[in-house]
């Protein structure tokens, strides 16, 4: 095949639309601002388990399109989420990443929160006399939260609808999994990389990269799964992959995993991922449960969050065995996230500055093998949200 000149390198390429997706999505920056808008600010987010605010008044801080937020556990054993700004003038309430409290003083003047949003106490009140200013009517602004089988949802849009109605069944994948198991976070990791957060959320949908990974060219590629794991699409751009199977002792120095350290309803060798729009994935892998989320930054940065779950109360060896296969797959000094990270950081490389024009989506498996299906039910709803077709996203 000969090289391309400028002119049919910057062409669209001869593909149907939503088979190929414009550069300018990943750089451009009034459509950062949109998304933030027209995405974030609308849809249902993970923000932490249960098990992170497991007590009555443990709290964690949060954040999510921009905006701060307290998710905390009230003394009715009820789990809120709050906009983490003060009524008065702005000031973020809670510091902390996490804690127990009882009530949130603002350190700026002192006005007073209890863990239900109500403003139960300002200073020198008399001051507010003739104006409409009580305690009583400045409460925090209470966030739309929902809890599904001790995951915590928030969604900023008051009109929402429910989670799931949101979710569209794509955490089904897990029903035999997440109801029975009463998990608990044992991992956690933050991570900033340069690359857009699209760009590492596709990493997840795209099945195509498995090349990429020295564990996955050992574990999953030469499997007998390979290709009749079956890649699903939902109505909201989310996605499922289920019946994917792991040889995890193909890679040299693991052992096979078996029955008796599984999580409820997986066999060993599973290996199940739902990656839920716009960028939140969950994943079980035999013996390990792990949430993801990225968030944007810049266009040009996004912060990845990461969890791992195992079995409360179980055995001390138990949990250094699930600890150990989380950490040998994804880390943080796991190969699996580094790679995906180098991934997104190499097209940001081309992207960020508009090197590379378009990307690719249009290999079709009829949803089994390494199928882009998944990629490109992201891009439909992203595109259908966000008003603009992804592979033609404005009209210059
Ligand atoms: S800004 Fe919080 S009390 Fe004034
Ligand atoms: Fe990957």
């Amino acid at each position: 095949m000969p090289s391309r000149s400028a002119a049919t390198w910057e062409a669209p390429p001869p593909l149907p639309d939503g088979h190929y997706v414009s550069g300018r999505v990943y750089r451009d920056e009034r459509m950062f601002a949109e998304e933030r808008e027209r995405i974030f600010k609308k849809v249902w987010h993970f923000v932490c388990h249960e098990s992170e605010v497991a007590e009555a008044f443990d709290f964690r801080t949060v954040e999510r399109a921009d905006t701060p937020l307290i998710v905390v556990r009230g003394g009715d054993g009820r789990v809120r989420a709050f906009v983490n700004v003060c009524s008065h003038r702005g000031a973020r309430v809670a510091m902390e990443p996490g804690g127990n409290a009882r009530s949130f003083t603002c350190f700026y003047h002192h006005w007073t929160y209890d863990t239900e949003g109500a403003c139960v106490s300002m200073p020198r009140p008399e001051g507010y006399r003739g104006t409409p200013v009580r305690k009583e009517n400045m409460g925090l602004r209470e966030v739309r939260t929902e809890v599904k089988w001790g995951f915590v949802f928030v969604n900023l849009d008051d009109d929402c609808a429910p989670l799931d109605r949101f979710l569209d069944g794509a955490l089904d994948i897990f029903d035999r999994v997440l109801p029975d198991a009463d998990l608990e976070v044992f991992h956690y990791h933050r991570a900033e990389i340069d690359a857009n957060w699209k760009a590492y959320q596709e990493t997840i949908v795209d099945l195509y990269h498995e090349f990429m990974h020295v564990i996955l060219r050992d574990t999953q590629m030469p499997a007998a799964s390979m290709d009749d794991r079956e890649m699903r699409t939902y109505a909201n751009g989310h996605v499922t992959i289920a019946g994917l199977k792991a040889d995890y002792e193909k890679y040299e120095g693991w052992r096979r995993r078996d029955h008796s350290t599984c999580l409820p309803g997986l066999d060993p060798d599973d290996a199940r991922f739902a990656p839920l729009f716009p960028a939140q994935t969950f994943i079980a892998r035999g013996t390990v449960m792990r949430v993801d989320t990225v968030q944007p930054i810049t266009p040009h940065k996004c912060l990845i969050e990461s969890r791992g779950l195992g079995l409360k109360g179980e055995s001390p060896e138990d949990r250094a065995m699930r600890i150990d296969h989380h950490n040998e797959y994804w880390g943080p000094f796991g190969r699996n996230v580094t790679e995906d990270a180098f991934a997104a950081e190499g097209c940001e490389l081309s992207f960020g500055k508009g090197a590379a024009p378009h990307g690719i989506i249009a290999r079709d498996e009829d949803g089994r093998g390494q199928c882009d299906s998944g990629l490109r039910g992201f891009w439909a709803e992203w595109s259908r949200r966000m008003g603009r077709p992804a592979s033609h996203p404005t009209n210059d």
